[in-house]
């Protein structure tokens, strides 16, 4: 089928052109980073009005991009959940518009379940595996055995990781979002340097705390004030190699427990360089298959929704009119 898909849940508005669910004609993604930047995080409110002013122009470039008319689309999928109601709600409500007004089928998305099934847009990967899916509202491990088949192993009991990298960000001054800045002062940092806590490492469970490590920040930087200004490096880098490792011992855990040796990593987070090193080093040690997008399709982007959209609307389900925003939406 050719899909055009709609995301808009949180701080990017997307529209992406995908056939069959696997190969991406376009996929344009407007971001209101520079925007929220401003307030130091996301303002529901402002990102509602930014997605409304974005969305035309993002689905006319989509399907410039992909060189499709809107009469050859042949079905619509759009984020439904989770995210930001006011934001959730102008992408379904265009998505709405174009499907009555063309009387295509339409379909509402997981966005966590877009995160998880990416990696199909790139590289194909056989059931069951492990996914780790981090991102700014999202720090699970799930065992996916089909779409549409997973099971939540573990998740954050307070913080998500994304979430954590933003905060600790703040903490020492970076800009909103933090997970990119971190990474990039991470780089030249020593990882060892400050002995930052793996909260619930030993805990048997395979969820994750990451407030702590926030605290944790905090107090050593009460203590040694010296660090925010010509120590920012290290600290990056050890507030970034304790968040990395404990996601990767988690996930190896998963591994270790089930016997699935095969593990998709997806969501924001997963763009980051260390996660990426130490997920590969764990893989390469323990002989499994690891898969993880390109960073582009790791953030928030359309093309990823197309995936569960285009296999949901193939096996014949539908999303009525009365289509409504689903804010929390456990997967
Ligand atoms: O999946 P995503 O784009 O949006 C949500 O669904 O939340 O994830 C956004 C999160 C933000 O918290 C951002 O700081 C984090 O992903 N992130 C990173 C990196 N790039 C994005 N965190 C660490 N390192 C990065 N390179
Ligand atoms: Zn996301």
């Amino acid at each position: 089928m050719l899909l055009l898909a709609l995301e808009s849940s949180c701080d990017e508005t997307s529209a992406a052109v995908v056939r069959d669910g696997r190969t991406v004609l376009s996929n344009v993604i407007a971001s209101q980073i520079d925007v929220h930047a401003e307030y130091g995080g996301v303002v529901p409110e402002i990102a509602s009005r930014q997605h409304l002013e974005a969305v035309s122009l993002v689905v006319e470039q989509a399907l410039r991009d992909a060189g499709v008319s809107l009469l050859e689309l042949e079905g619509i999928a759009v984020t439904q959940g989770p995210g930001l109601a006011g934001a959730l709600l102008v992408g379904i409500s265009v998505a709405k518009g174009l499907a009555l007004g063309r009387r295509i089928p339409l379909v509402g998305v997981n966005h966590i379940e877009g995160h998880l099934l990416a990696v199909f847009l790139e590289t194909p990967v056989a059931f069951p595996f492990i996914a780790l899916a981090v991102s700014g509202g999202h720090s699970h491990l799930y065992r996916v055995d089909g779409i549409g088949r997973y099971t939540t192993l573990g998740q954050t009991v307070d913080d998500a990781a994304g979430e954590a990298f933003d905060k600790v960000a703040k903490l020492i001054g970076l800009p909103y979002p933090g997970g990119v800045a971190i990474d990039r002062l991470a780089a030249a940092g020593n990882p060892q340097a400050i002995k930052f806590p793996r909260p619930l490492i030993n805990d048997g469970s395979f969820n994750f705390s990451f407030s702590g490590l926030k605290t944790a920040v905090l107090t050593y930087l009460g203590k040694h004030p010296e660090a925010a200004t010509s120590g920012l490096n290290d600290l990056a880098a050890s507030f970034q190699a304790a968040v990395c490792d404990v996601l990767t011992r988690k996930t190896a855990a998963a591994v270790a427990a089930t016997g699935i040796k095969r593990v998709v990593v997806a969501g924001g987070v997963a763009c980051n360089s260390g996660l990426r090193r130490s997920m590969a080093a764990f893989a390469d040690q323990q002989g499994v298959e690891l898969a993880m997008p390109s960073p582009l399709l790791c953030s928030d982007n359309a093309a990823m929704i197309a995936v569960p959209g285009d296999y949901y609307l193939a096996r014949g389900y539908r999303s009525g009119f009365d289509l409504d925003a689903l804010p929390v939406w456990p997967l």
